[in-house]
């Protein structure tokens, strides 16, 4: 069958019309709508940037398209093969004409290539001096984020920087420098609604910068991009842009000591911002309350119970004035999580309102071993470096690299087996008598579910 007569068979255009119909209503869908996770919003100098690219070439892109395209249908219909027709003319070796169709092309490419290479140049230029530095560590399967600018005195004179793990503050309007490395394989940094992803590397450190500057008190999600083994999926972070204010509240909640870790240790003194004071669970309190430079209404001091862990503080609820953390009441519901915890994993909510946080920080440090990876502030205890820092890990609003909300149910749920939460993770199965899917064996020396919820109810009070 001659080419010209498919063309014309009505079967074919009716495919496809309904084929372009379909593209058609995919695109209007994918335009219209509510797409908080959406690179499209321009909420940094970076995504901007990024957005003017990505239109002036589409544009380009587009009309270039539709010129060679009508040219294209145009001449197979105007001089489709006809009977009885002579052959038609052959114009290879004609010189005006292969110069014309090689210089068109090169005028696009350099068309291209100037904004292309202007935007590259002005996104991988250095940050800008007076920027925020935060440095973001990548591990399986979760996430470090350190602000070097911000430190204070730990315990025995050395210095320590605020960290936290898998939710990122950043101040509105300020430029903030990320410096990005690997503590283990290959990740890849990207909270898209902000700016584009990098790379982490273990050998190499990448830098990506950018300002949120047309936001107001949000939170976005964030993943990892670059396949890093079992639990990839699962490596999501939280990035809040706050005030300035709101920033210097969260950081400065994020340099105290953590409340009520003095019980394990009383005897150990504590430095502190103020100078050399003893750790007990009082002084601490007060120490934080006198400690130059620090607000005395700052509101880890007026937590209910800082300080003497003795009964778990009222979880979830940060009530103390001023800005602690993004507040859980106005996380837009696209960034809690809503991970199904596995189905043969229970916990008795009953345990969790009896837990005794005083118990609960002996067993980290004890039976429940929490110490050979855990650091918390202000516990000399509690120095280890392979899992999340939890000083303040009730103030954070997920676990398990925002897998989970941070409530205190899920919170035991993964202390007692959180490989069945999270496929590959480090972390051991700790409940007695659970089911470890990595040993394949079940765990006969875990601790057992009231103990866990006195972890549970001194975690919680590390507001
Ligand atoms: Cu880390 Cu994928």
């Amino acid at each position: 069958m001659p080419f010209h007569s498919r063309l014309r068979r009505p079967g074919t255009r009716k495919a496809g019309a309904a084929a372009l119909t379909v593209a058609l209503a995919v695109l209007m869908a994918a335009c219209g709508g509510n797409h908080p996770d959406s690179i499209f919003h321009q909420r940094t100098d970076f995504n901007r940037d990024v957005d003017y690219l990505f239109r002036i070439l589409i544009y380009f892109g587009t009309a270039v398209f539709i010129f060679v395209e009508a040219i294209l249908v145009w001449t197979l219909i105007k001089y489709r093969a006809r009977p009885g027709q002579p052959e038609p003319e052959h114009v290879h070796g004609n010189t005006t004409l292969e110069i014309t169709w090689t210089v068109i092309p090169l005028i696009i490419l350099v068309l291209i290539g100037i904004p292309t290479i202007r935007t590259i140049i002005r996104t991988q230029a250095k940050a800008r001096s007076d920027a925020l530095q935060v440095e973001v560590i990548g591990h399986q399967w979760w996430w470090e984020f350190r602000y070097p600018q911000y430190t204070m005195a730990g315990l025995g004179g050395k210095t320590d920087t605020v960290v936290t793990a898998n939710e990122l503050y950043l101040p509105i309007g300020k430029t903030v420098n990320f410096t990005l490395h690997s503590k283990d394989v290959i990740h890849s940094f990207w909270v898209p609604a902000l700016a584009g992803k990098r790379d982490l590397v273990t050998n190499h450190t990448n830098f990506l910068w950018y300002t949120p500057d047309s936001v107001g008190t949000e939170a976005f999600n964030g993943a990892c991009v670059e396949y890093c083994g079992t639990s990839h999926a699962n490596m999501r972070f939280k990035t809040f842009t706050v005030s300035q204010a709101q920033f210097d509240s969260w950081i400065e909640n994020q340099k105290q000591m953590a409340v009520g870790s003095a019980p394990v240790a009383p005897a150990a003194p504590t430095q502190t911002a103020g100078g050399a004071v003893p750790a007990g669970p009082q002084t601490t309190v007060a120490a934080k309350s006198a400690a130059p430079g620090q607000q005395p209404s700052t509101p880890a001091a007026n937590l209910p119970g800082a300080g003497v862990p003795a009964s778990p503080a009222p979880a979830m609820q940060v009530a103390q004035a001023g800005f602690i953390a993004f507040p859980r009441d106005s996380l837009p519901a696209h960034t809690i999580p809503q991970t199904p915890t596995p189905a043969g994993l229970t916990f008795d909510d009953n345990l969790l309102a009896k837990g005794d946080a005083a118990s609960g920080a002996k067993l980290m440090t004890g039976a429940g071993g929490c110490l050979a990876c855990h650091a918390i502030r202000g516990n000399p205890m509690m120095i280890g470096n392979i899992g999340p820092n939890l000083t303040h890990i009730a103030s954070r609003t997920t676990i398990a690299a925002g897998l989970f909300p941070n409530t205190p149910h899920n919170l035991a749920l993964w202390i007692k087996n959180a490989r069945a939460m999270k496929p590959g993770v480090t972390m051991y199965t700790i409940g007695h008598d659970q089911y470890d899917p990595i040993l394949h064996a079940s765990m006969k020396a875990g601790l057992f579910d009231p103990q866990i919820a006195d972890i549970v109810a001194y975690l919680m009070t590390l507001k």
